[in-house]
């Protein structure tokens, strides 16, 4: 028996387990070899008489080829780590963005428009979606039965009356709940969502507002000053160019009432299709506060004036954006909103 041909066996198996392509065949390698081990020593070597010797020959190979298949397998998990990183991670590629998302064109009117009102000192005031009869329109002095409930059609949750509770059909209702809560004077605005059961290129059952309060010691609160505001907010938000006028008009919880219409963003006043050639559009209503308002919340007729208005938000949106169809701020089209970033 030779050392050498102990060697030369175990550089053999060696060998055969450096050449396997995969962890599978590298662990049937070591199986196959480790059950003929015994064969292959006694071929290698011939019959041994000294038992202990053939046991030294045999460990030492066994040792060698467990000690091969894990060097194998390490490889092999190197490697594909090595043609992973390679394939997919490429430092020196610029990253993918993940897409930054945009306010909503309404939001953002919102936002505008409101902020112009908080510079003139005005308070931004709430209330529910869901409003009572009682707010939206008893305490607006429109009673069961007034005529012009009919100018907002409505929607009905719950009822019956008096305790209906319905979608809230503009934003009046916080008028109410603001006064109702505080004393004056009161100088509050108040966006949000309305509904009404309305439906054409103009008109959406699903719609903003933005009311506006402003309650003072009579003497201290005109229409003047309702109109002068008015303008001011135009100018600011649509175009220092822009006029307004105020069409005598009708709302039962102001008197008087006006509507208020701005000159037409679109021909600046001189006539065109999209004004009917009246040099104007209408974007809201206004008025004194009516004295029945101020009996409802428990204000003094006597001693408080005030003036109120209330205006499309999604009207004054579409006239900036120079949108033509009220559904394009409700359809949630990215290709559009994508452009108000
Ligand atoms: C009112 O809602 C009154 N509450 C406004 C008011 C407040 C008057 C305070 C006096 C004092 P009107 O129904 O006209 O008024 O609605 C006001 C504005 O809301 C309209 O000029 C228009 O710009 C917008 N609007 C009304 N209905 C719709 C609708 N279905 N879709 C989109 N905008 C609408």
């Amino acid at each position: 028996m030779s050392a050498e041909d102990v060697s030369s066996l175990e550089a053999a198996l060696v060998a055969r387990i450096a050449a396997t392509a995969n962890e599978q065949e590298a662990r049937r390698e070591q199986a196959a070899l480790l059950k003929n081990l015994s064969g292959q020593l006694k071929q290698a070597v011939g019959e041994l008489s000294d038992k202990k010797q053939f046991g030294v020959h045999f460990n030492r190979l066994k040792n060698a080829i467990v000690e091969a298949v894990d060097a194998r397998l390490k490889a092999i998990a190197n490697a594909a780590l090595e043609a992973d990183l390679a394939r997919v991670v490429d430092v020196t590629l610029p990253g993918r963005g993940s897409g930054l998302g945009t306010l909503h064109p309404l939001t953002l009117a919102r936002r505008e428009i409101e902020q112009i009102f908080v510079q003139l000192g005005y308070e931004v005031a709430a209330g529910p979606h869901a409003e009572t009869d009682f707010y939206n329109f008893e305490a607006l002095n429109l009673p069961k039965d007034h005529p012009a409930r009919d100018m907002q059609d409505t929607f009905y949750l719950a009822g019956p009356d008096p305790m209906a509770i319905l979608l809230r059909t503009h934003t009046s209702p916080v008028q109410i709940r603001t006064m109702l809560a505080q004393r004056p004077p009161v100088k509050i605005v108040a966006p949000g969502v309305v509904f009404r059961r309305d439906d054409d290129p103009t008109h959406s059952p699903q719609f903003a507002q933005i009311e506006g309060l402003l309650v003072d010691r009579v003497g201290r609160v005109s229409m003047a000053d309702l109109k002068g505001t008015l303008l001011h907010f135009v100018r600011r938000y649509l175009g220092p160019d822009l006029g307004i006028r105020l069409r005598a008009s009708f709302f039962p919880f102001t008197e008087p009432s006006a509507e208020i219409d701005m000159s037409c963003v679109f021909c600046r006043g001189s006539g065109c299709r999209l004004c009917k050639g009246t040099g104007f559009l209408e974007i809201g209503g206004c008025g004194m506060v009516d004295p029945e308002v101020f009996r409802a919340v428990g204000y003094d007729a006597e001693e408080v004036a005030g003036f109120a208005f209330g205006m499309g938000i999604d009207r004054m949106a579409m006239l900036k954006y120079r949108i033509d169809d009220i559904k394009t701020l409700y359809e949630g089209d990215v290709r559009v909103l994508r452009q108000f970033s």
